[in-house]
């Protein structure tokens, strides 16, 4: 870090061009905010403030403080109040949207009810949806049609999640139960939406997709409800189910003995889990394929591995399998170090305080622009290139720059992700078996392949071809 922060005072940071009323608004709102937060480094330097119709925000592109200040959560730093406004006009209060002590106890619970072991306990529903998937490539594959893979990978997560998180069955894969689907999904947009809208009209005017959210609201809390009733029955009648729950509700449930919990805390963790849960690792996925796709080379490695590893069976057999597959592991870590699907993170002061020399009032709203190190040769040797290989036991960090802990994907300090234990399993578990199965190439160029930031930024139009390699 070069700048001496204990100089600076952040009313006078630079600041990129904008418009004297609103501000950077326009750019904030596009789906490149977050390429615009990142070219500004270059103008600006790593430390420099926006201003989003008055409201100002500091940016930093300093990973030590940017570590700190993720450190510091919940007593001097918080998620911007307006995500838990946002969140509870919708009626879920979780883990992401609490602060605090009431935050404290939200997250002992979730952590739990995702712990490894846990993890461990839900394998088998990932390596089940795997397989459906793998189902469904080998028809395209046949029929040499080429794949949508962001969308692929969205159902498979829905999938994934929604069976894990509460016991709910869906074959979203196959195209079923789309109504629930698409429920979801008007939710997720409408959170993005509202997140980053700087009047809450709906607050003052019900438009048509205010209305169509309620009606989604109401569809999935009834569906959510049902089955937190369902599983307390079970419970009740399978007692050793509290040892060995099947999933993230019952775990929950179980964990939940003193009942702290009421259910309307229960059903926005459960919502939260798919929030939190299905666009991130979906997205990460088709980062991961973007990148794999361009080199033939890494998915004859992954596949070697495989073969290796489970030579005889479509997918890893256990939890314990596929934790032995460790080049897929660094081929997930690398591409989520390059394209993180959260490449900034907004925080707020609770109060005043020091930072590594930088005083920050109360109230100061801060952008910690955590992708653009991940991609600084300061900070890995040859930042820019996709080399899965830099994540290996057997490479030297003397040697050449790697720093691991300037990678914050799963974000940070107490509140980093308690869902990446599942998230690495289903990503590893996945990229293995379908290198195993098939060779892939995009069917377009890469340059055509887009970022959008809408919540996480995921890639627009990346169509991939698959060819079968081998029959099981
Ligand atoms: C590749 C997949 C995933 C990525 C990249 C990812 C990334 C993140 C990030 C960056 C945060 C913010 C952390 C912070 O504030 O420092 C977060 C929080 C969270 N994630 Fe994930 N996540 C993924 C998958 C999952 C899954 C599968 C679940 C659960 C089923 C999950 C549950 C959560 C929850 C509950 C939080 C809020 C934690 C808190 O506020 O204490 N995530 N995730």
């Amino acid at each position: 870090m070069l700048l001496d922060l204990r100089t600076i005072t952040l009313s006078d940071l630079p600041s990129p061009k904008g418009h004297f009323i609103i501000g950077h608004y326009p750019q904030f709102k596009s789906s490149t905010k977050h390429q615009f937060l990142e070219d500004a480094v270059l103008t600006c330097g790593p430390l420099f403030t926006i201003n989003l119709v008055g409201k100002r925000f500091v940016a930093s592109a300093i990973p030590e403080l940017n570590h700190r200040i993720l450190k510091l959560r919940p007593q001097q730093f918080r998620r911007l109040p307006k995500i838990d406004s946002v969140l509870q006009e919708m009626g879920i209060k979780g883990v992401f949207n609490a602060e605090g002590e009431d935050w404290k106890r939200h997250r002992r619970l979730t952590a739990e009810s995702l712990s490894t072991k846990k993890v461990k306990a839900y394998y088998p529903t990932v390596l089940q949806k795997c397989e459906t998937l793998l189902h469904k490539f080998k028809t395209y594959a046949t029929a040499g049609k080429q794949i949508d893979i962001q969308r692929e990978f969205m159902l498979f997560t829905i999938d994934v999640t929604t069976a894990i998180a509460f016991g709910y069955e869906l074959d979203a894969i196959n195209e079923k139960d789309a109504i629930f689907q698409q429920h979801l999904e008007q939710i997720f947009a409408m959170v993005n939406e509202r997140t980053v809208a700087p009047i809450p009209i709906w607050r003052f005017y019900k438009r048509k997709k205010d209305k169509q959210l309620q009606q989604s609201l109401h569809a999935i809390e009834k569906t959510i409800y049902s089955f937190i009733k369902h599983a307390k029955a079970t419970l009740a009648n399978h007692p050793e189910r509290h040892q060995q729950p099947t999933n993230f509700l019952e775990a929950l449930l179980a964990e939940n003995n003193e009942g702290d919990f009421s259910d309307t805390e229960v059903y926005g963790n459960i919502f939260t889990m798919l929030l939190a849960g299905e666009d991130s690792t979906s997205s990460s996925l088709s980062w991961i394929i973007y990148y794999l796709s361009q080199h033939p080379e890494m998915i004859k490695k992954v596949r070697k591995e495989a073969f290796d590893c489970y030579p005889k069976t479509a997918t890893p057999v256990s939890y314990e399998q596929h934790q032995q597959l460790s080049y897929a592991n660094s081929v997930v870590q690398e591409a989520i170090r390059l394209h993180p699907t959260t490449t900034q993170q907004i925080v707020q002061a609770n109060e005043d305080c020091t930072v590594l020399g930088l005083h920050i009032p109360k109230d100061t709203r801060l952008i910690l622009l955590n992708r653009y190190p991940q991609r600084q040769d300061e900070y890995f040797d040859k930042a820019t290139q996709f080399i899965p290989e830099r994540w290996g036991a057997d490479q030297c960090p003397m040697h050449r720059k790697h720093h691991p802990d300037i990678v914050k994907g799963f974000g940070g300090g107490p509140r980093f992700c308690p869902g990446m234990h599942l998230a690495m399993a289903e990503m590893t578990t996945m990229i293995s078996m379908l290198c195993k199965h098939f060779d892939f190439s995009l069917s377009i160029s890469p340059e055509a392949v887009t970022e959008k930031h809408s919540f996480i930024v995921y890639p627009e139009n990346l169509y991939v071809h698959f060819t079968a390699v081998s029959s099981f």
